[in-house]
């Protein structure tokens, strides 16, 4: 209780204090580099179904292995900036802990790619994905305000 009282006396005084809107480059950041650099670990491993039956995508060459590892790599990276405070001021504990688990998973999923293996690729895809879902049940992108508020006009 006393915490949080805290916490949002903070975000008041860094909405007061402070004109430049931190969630504006949050959506550039997500939509411009996180969200192209997951695709690209995404794109790595894919099943698709036609007229023509099965066909599984996968690396074939050295360079399509490292691609996909690049950018595990670099998805773990994301996962450390969004820990600073350039992205993390004013916001709960727990978007660490979300922004952490980023980081594991990335690991994880350059280790794959390392490994070539296939399967391992596309499962650990899997799992990035619910780290994200994690994040954005709690963090969602914004919404029209209109019932959010707290403010009740009577
Ligand atoms: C630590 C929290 C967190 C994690 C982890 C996270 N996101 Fe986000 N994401 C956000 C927040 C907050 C927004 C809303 C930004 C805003 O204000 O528009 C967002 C918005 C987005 C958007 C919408 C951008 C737009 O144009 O409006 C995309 C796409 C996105 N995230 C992709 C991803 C992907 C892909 C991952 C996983 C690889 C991911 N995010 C992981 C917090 C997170």
């Amino acid at each position: 209780m006393k915490s949080k009282l805290a916490v949002l006396g903070l975000g008041a005084a860094l909405l007061a204090s402070c004109s430049q809107q931190p969630d504006v480059s949050m959506k550039d950041f997500m939509a411009k580099q996180v969200q192209p650099t997951a695709k690209t670990y995404w794109d790595t491993v894919q099943y698709v179904s036609d007229e023509t039956g099965d066909h599984e995508i996968v690396p074939k060459t050295d360079a399509d292995w490292e691609k996909a590892r690049k950018a595990a790599e670099d998805l773990g990276k994301f996962g450390e900036l969004l820990q600073t405070d350039a992205y993390s001021k004013g916001r709960n504990p727990d978007w660490k802990t979300f922004a952490e688990g980023l980081v594991d998973i990335s690991k994880q999923a350059e280790q794959a790619a390392k490994d070539k293996s296939v399967d391992k690729v596309f499962e650990v895809g899997g799992t990035i994905y619910s780290v994200c879902s994690a994040c954005h049940t709690i963090y969602p992108p914004p919404v029209p305000a209109a019932t959010a508020s707290s403010g009740e006009p009577t």
